[in-house]
């Protein structure tokens, strides 16, 4: 098939390589001019682990071409998707800019088209395919042979290659033959049939915020667990390990800590909780949970100050930034709420850690109370309090915290050398 992907950013491009690593010509259409050449030249915007190899490997073989002109792309290929962000606003609406002025651009490339599919990958709620990506389309290309599809995408950041390459199930909703035999045939290469569920579009589009939304709700769950388990000395790893072995329940997403972060989560849960409000569904669970999330830092800062005092002049080690291991996105990273937090409480300095996303959170956070360091060694001989907020595999080694006080945000170690160790729900 002939595909073009608007937007090259994570699902955009890992998506792409994807379909190219089965055969499929692919076309990449980006406003941002680096990205384009990048990808032209083989080399991948983003850190993704296996993406830049396979992108080598389907541009070799002459698989994959970017460009800025949607007439280009659209006019060379018989499907396009939209993977653009959808953002939400400040009071949890969507925040829909980057779909309507896509939807005009492809609108505007499609006037003389043949037979076309626009699909909507990115995630937008209930009625948007339908009400403002199809609407603007036909309107502006006044063309009547464009058929709409809603294909959302369940990737990981850090293992997106493999989530898009080996599927748990493809979501595709349509409401017509051609556009549903099209990305059958499509999706047939990646997962058996069976794992392919067909349903109306609107259906699809709801499918991606329930399935975030209740990831989001096992976390704050689980932490709710741990604040009880905290208060009564019981560690919620084993009671949630215990938990999660009843096959109803799975043990994934019920690990206690900080909260989640990410691009996903917390903007899902924000734009799906003032949907329901606006139909008039009565609703606080979304809510409850986004709450539980928000607050998990300050359990921790209280934990913290129960222990060494005020915080007031004190200087720390913050260990972790990404908002999650193996990725240098900083994006709603609980790390870096966390060090705003530190600094409101008035600590004298936070020395801040990460083996890759340094450079991102200076952008995100630059303050002369806070000090980047890019040696771990180094950085725990700082000062003597340490945090640790995101799990990577470097900071499990035991002997870094000799005779360190450690507040633990993620479990990751036991506290063997430590002076003092204390977990956040443990
Ligand atoms: C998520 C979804 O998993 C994916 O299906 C969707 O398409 C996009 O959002 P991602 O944002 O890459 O993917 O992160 P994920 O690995 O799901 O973790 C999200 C956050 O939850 C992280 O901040 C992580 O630290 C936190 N988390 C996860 C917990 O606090 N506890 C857990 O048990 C699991």
């Amino acid at each position: 098939m002939r595909i073009s992907i608007i937007g090259s950013g994570y699902v955009g491009l890992t998506t792409g390589v994807g379909f190219a690593l089965k055969n499929h010509k692919v076309w990449f259409v980006d406003v941002d001019k680096r990205k384009v050449d990048m990808i032209n030249r083989a080399t991948s915007p983003i850190y993704e682990p296996g993406l830049e190899e396979a992108l080598r490997e389907v541009h070799s073989k002459g698989l994959v071409r970017a460009t800025l002109s949607y007439e280009e792309a659209i006019k060379s290929t018989e499907i396009t998707f939209i993977a653009v962000p959808t953002p939400t606003k400040d009071d949890g609406s969507i925040d829909l800019r980057f779909i309507e002025n896509v939807s005009r651009s492809i609108g505007e490339a499609l006037k003389d088209k043949d037979k076309h599919i626009v699909v909507v990958k990115s995630t937008v709620l209930p009625g948007i395919t339908e009400n403002v990506v199809k609407e603007i389309i036909k309107q502006v290309s006044k063309n009547d042979n464009i058929y709409f599809a809603m294909n959302p995408e369940f990737l990981r950041e850090g293992r997106a290659m493999e989530d898009v390459l080996n599927p748990d199930r493809v979501v595709i909703g349509v409401e017509d033959e051609y556009a549903k035999e099209k990305l059958l045939s499509l999706y047939k290469d990646f997962v058996s049939e069976d794992r392919i569920l067909i349903m109306p579009i609107r259906s699809a589009e709801l499918v991606k915020y329930s399935s975030n939304a209740f990831l989001s709700m096992k976390i704050s769950y689980s932490n709710l667990i741990g604040r009880l388990a905290k208060r009564l000395g019981i560690d919620v790893y084993e009671v949630m390990d215990a938990v999660g072995m009843d096959k109803r329940i799975g043990r994934d997403f019920l690990n206690a800590g900080l909260g989640f972060g990410g691009s996903c989560f917390p903007k899902d849960v924000k734009a799906l909780s003032y949907f329901t409000k606006s139909l008039n569904v009565r609703n606080t669970l979304w809510e409850e949970v986004l709450e539980i999330n928000e607050t998990q830092i300050g359990e921790l800062i209280n934990i913290m100050k129960s222990v060494v005092g005020s915080l007031k002049g004190k200087e720390i080690v913050v260990l972790g930034l990404s908002f999650k291991p193996d990725t240098d996105d900083i994006r709603e990273s609980r790390a870096l709420k966390l060090i705003k937090k530190l600094i409101d409480e008035k600590a004298e300095k936070v020395y801040a850690h990460d083996p890759i996303a340094i450079d991102n959170a200076k952008k995100e956070l630059s303050h002369d109370k806070v000090e980047y360091i890019y040696d771990l060694q180094d950085a725990l001989s700082r000062a003597d309090i340490v945090v640790i907020a995101t799990e990577w595999e470097m900071y499990k080694n035991e002997e870094l915290y000799k005779d360190k006080i450690v507040f633990d945000g993620r479990r990751v170690i036991r506290g063997e050398h430590a002076r003092y160790y204390e977990g956040l729900s443990w």
